[in-house]
């Protein structure tokens, strides 16, 4: 078993997480945060947090119009301070939801609803990276249907729209999930979802991520087609991101479905992080299940170990120390300045130019063939990215653009900044993801606060909505890192 981490040292859940371009968070809880081993543990191992309960409806919004923000804003503190991203859970949601809410008519239950999702994000706003707008709409079993709700009982079938269309009017820059159960493999339900997505997408209904709440037992192990199913979502342009992971069990067992999910998502470039649903068993909500990664006295278990190894074991930073192993191929420019020590095997090929001093110790093994000097993997900035544009949706006088941002070097990316020139006449009424700029006469998109890191080969996407004299138009883009 693994010794204990220090806080921010390579080789914890968040920093090899981050090595890939992806987060991994808990769901943690304002009750136990001033316990120190708790806060400790969080510290050291995530670079991401979901409030278990303290930003539901009934905690938030108990009476109508009265707003309670102190527990959220407690653990957005918290997070802040440790420069953790933050998912905001969750804004409308059968549960947990107050009973003033289910007594209201079918109108001003919309109104309250809209209000709600305007009220909490505003209060958050630049603050979260993403918010699961709904949670859990879909009945279980074969049927696909819509769960019963008030909402969905009163407001009817286009409630979730309306929630993501309000949603994105409250804080643009927040990346807008739907987050469900038991749609981690191809079933009745995840395909109502995906036909729900893909119906979003086709008529521009703003929605950016799907999540994946991920808990599993022995009755619900980790599906088969559980990556098939990632990418399938993937496929329609959205994040796809693994929410409130937890798997009933213990020992190898435990650690294979653990390392099944990890090398699962990973596997596919929009699966943009993992979310554990809890620090320590001691407090899972499923507690008798040890569902978790560090047990009840906090220390690692064999499942910890399995997801450290499958994000690659902390991997390496630049400038800092590599060990490890490294096989694959790797072209592309690579530029920069790398000092550090790196210690292991490579083999495959790189092919490419590569610019820039690299001091300090290599030692190991590297086979196959290798042009230039690579500052990849051992340090440096790797440098490259593309930027691939598209038309959303058009509409007479404006319309909705997405670029496509991947890092095509061959080491993680900080950074990003795309460039293009506007054509006459259009404007920009709404950028998200990104922050709108300008420079040399172009219109600029830099990454935002939380979506700058890219592993090598992985994309993020941001968009705008502009409008137009003419029609929209065919854009180049150009990318550059930093
Ligand atoms: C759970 C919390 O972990 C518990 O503390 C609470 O009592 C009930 O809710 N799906 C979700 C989460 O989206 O919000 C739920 O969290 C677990 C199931």
């Amino acid at each position: 078993m693994a010794t204990a981490g220090t806080a921010h040292a390579v080789g914890t859940l968040g920093n090899a997480a981050a090595a890939q371009g992806r987060y991994f968070g808990a769901a943690v809880s304002t009750a136990h945060l001033g316990e120190s081993a708790y806060a400790a543990a969080l510290d050291a191992e995530f670079g991401a947090v979901t409030p278990e309960n303290e930003m539901k409806w009934d905690t938030i919004e108990s009476s109508q119009n009265s707003f309670n923000f102190g527990p959220g804003d407690q653990i957005v503190a918290h997070a802040q301070a440790q420069n953790m991203k933050i998912r905001g859970h969750t804004l409308v949601w059968y549960q947990q939801l107050p009973g003033w809410v289910s007594g209201l008519s079918a109108s001003a239950l919309e109104s309250a609803m809209n209000n709600h999702i305007t009220q909490v994000m505003t209060h958050y706003k630049g603050k979260i990276y993403a918010w699961d707008v709904v949670n859990e709409a879909y009945q279980d079993g074969g049927s696909g249907a819509r769960r019963s709700s008030p909402f969905q009982d009163k407001i009817g079938n286009g409630y979730i729209e309306e929630a993501f269309r309000t949603a994105r009017a409250a804080d643009p820059n927040a990346k807008l999930c739907y987050n469900d159960y038991n749609t981690d493999g191809v079933n009745a339900k995840s395909t109502a979802v995906y036909n729900m997505v893909k119906d979003f997408k086709a008529r521009g209904v703003p929605i950016d991520c799907v999540g994946f709440q991920g808990h599993f037992n022995s009755q619900s192990p980790v599906p088969s087609d559980f990556q098939a199913n990632l990418q399938r979502f993937a496929d329609l342009g959205v994040d796809v991101q693994m929410t409130e992971v937890d798997v009933a069990g213990s020992g190898t067992a435990q650690a294979n479905s653990y390392s099944t999910i990890v090398k699962g998502c990973l596997a596919v470039t929009r699966c943009t992080g993992i979310t554990v649903w809890g620090v320590t068993d001691k407090y899972s909500w499923r507690s008798s299940d040890t569902p978790l990664l560090l047990d009840g006295n906090y220390q690692k278990k064999a499942s910890y170990d399995a997801v450290l190894a499958a994000l690659g074991g902390g991997g390496s930073t630049s400038g800092g120390t590599s060990s490890g192993t490294s096989t694959g191929t790797s072209t592309g420019t690579s530029t920069g300045t790398s000092t550090g020590t790196s210690t292991g095997t490579s083999t495959g090929t790189s092919t490419g130019t590569s610019t820039g001093t690299s001091t300090g110790t290599s030692t190991g093994t590297s086979t196959g063939t290798s042009t230039g000097t690579s500052a990849g993997s051992s340090g440096g900035t790797g440098a490259g990215c593309s930027a691939a544009y598209r038309t959303v949706n058009a509409w007479t006088g404006g319309y909705q653009s997405e670029v496509t941002v991947t890092n095509t070097g061959s080491a993680a990316i900080s950074g990003w900044t795309v460039s293009w020139t506007q054509p006459s006449g259009d404007t920009i009424t709404s950028l998200w993801n990104a922050v709108q700029g300008s420079a040399n006469g172009q219109t600029t998109a830099k990454n935002a606060a939380y979506n700058g890191q890219l592993g090598a080969g992985a994309s993020t996407t941001f968009g705008y909505t502009a409008s137009t004299g003419g029609s929209a138009p065919t854009l180049t883009l150009t990318c550059q890192t930093g």
